[in-house]
């Protein structure tokens, strides 16, 4: 009997609980087994080996995805040697008993296969916004979940400060107050600074963490003070989605990095708020930047890669670059054969993509 023949029903991505101590024994008594046949049949406990419950229900377990752990016990069973299954067996037993990780994240290395949902590849495609909780995607020109979500898992640990700038709608705060991290967040605007706070306010907060909203002009905020105010030493993440220059206007404060005369002033501003940014950020941790570009006249003006530059000019290390596709907005998409044909017309390409950049503090 093979562990897919028991455990049909289960999502190949569902993650199952086992009790621990369970788990280890019968771990242990696979490895005990003298033959390979028996070694065979023992495997097959734990394949029934179920979710946590009845006496085991209050009891530690160890979390694994179904379809990587029926892969690995298949594994075991299929191996033509005892010493072949026995090497397998005690590569499962390490992964379960040892933790390493990053010095910037919460990622059992030991376990890396489990994070499957985690992308390491430098091309993000994202189908749909994830419009959960507090998540509406009703600001204008907010980013979508995924992306603060993969960055936090990715670049902060559990407790760890991420700190945004540009906090807008505050996708950054709400998706930290899910993921048990603590976050800052500054935006221009007063009105849209309270609104942002009651919301982030209205989602759930099951690690207890702490979210602070302020309103300032982050290009010239004493992020230092704000910090000592919270007895906060550093952060450990800052996630920067600035305006794309004046795409969107956001207001009519001449503060606002929308509002600037033009891409020089824009830069300028922009590396101002970098450099408060990463005085309170601490050594070896990531800042994130946020960015698409523009088109002024009949030119493509590469903000992203302006502002990049300056970013590396500071002595931030660049890590990544990612580009991610642009969602495509209603009104953008009834216009899509009016893009199609000014593109054709006019020898551009119509924009589908943003970028993402990752730097390191040295
Ligand atoms: C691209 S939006 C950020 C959206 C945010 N990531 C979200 O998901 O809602 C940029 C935000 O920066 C704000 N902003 C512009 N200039 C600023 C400045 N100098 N200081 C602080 N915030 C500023 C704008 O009001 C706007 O809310």
């Amino acid at each position: 009997m093979t562990p897919s023949a028991e455990r049909a029903p289960i999502a190949a991505d569902s993650a199952l609980a086992l009790p621990k101590v369970r788990l280890f024994q019968l771990l242990e008594a696979c490895l005990a087994c003298a033959t390979i046949e028996a070694l065979r049949k023992q495997v097959i406990a734990m394949t029934q080996l179920g979710p946590a419950r009845g006496s085991w229900e209050s009891a530690e377990v160890v979390t694994v995805r179904w379809g990587l752990w029926r892969d690995q016990l298949r594994q075991i069973q299929d191996s033509r040697s005892l010493e072949r299954a026995r090497h397998y067996l005690k590569r499962l037993l390490r992964s379960f008993e040892q933790v390493k990780t990053p010095t910037f994240s919460d990622i059992n290395l030991c376990r890396w296969q489990e994070y499957d949902d985690l992308w390491t590849d430098s091309l993000w495609h994202i189908e749909r916004r994830d419009r959960s909780g507090q998540h509406s995607g009703h600001y204008w020109g907010n980013f979508v979940p995924q992306i603060p979500h993969q960055l936090m898992r990715r670049f902060s640990k559990a407790g760890d400060w991420v700190l945004d700038p540009f906090l807008g709608s505050g996708t950054t705060l709400i998706e930290a107050r899910r993921l048990g991290r603590n976050a800052l967040g500054v935006e221009l605007q007063e009105s849209v600074a309270q609104e942002t706070w009651s919301r982030v306010q209205r989602e759930d907060n099951p690690h207890r963490v702490q979210s602070i909203v302020r309103q300032g002009n982050s290009a010239s905020f004493d992020f230092r003070s704000m910090l000592d105010q919270h007895e906060i030493d550093q952060v450990q993440l800052a996630i920067l989605h600035p305006p794309y220059h004046d795409i969107i206007r956001f207001s009519s404060l001449p503060e606002d990095l929308s509002n600037q005369a033009d891409v020089d002033a824009f830069v300028d501003g922009f590396a101002q708020v970098v450099e408060g940014v990463s005085r309170v950020l601490q050594r070896k941790r990531y800042l994130a930047v946020v960015i698409g570009d523009k088109y002024a006249g009949q030119n493509w003006v590469p903000l992203g890669f302006l502002t990049m530059q300056r970013i590396q000019e500071m002595g931030l290390n660049l890590k990544s670059i990612v580009v991610k596709n642009f969602e495509e907005t209603f009104g953008k998409r009834s216009q899509r054969e009016l893009w199609r044909y000014r593109a054709l017309a006019g020898g551009f390409y119509v924009f589908k993509h943003e970028y993402i950049f990752l730097f390191q503090k040295p």
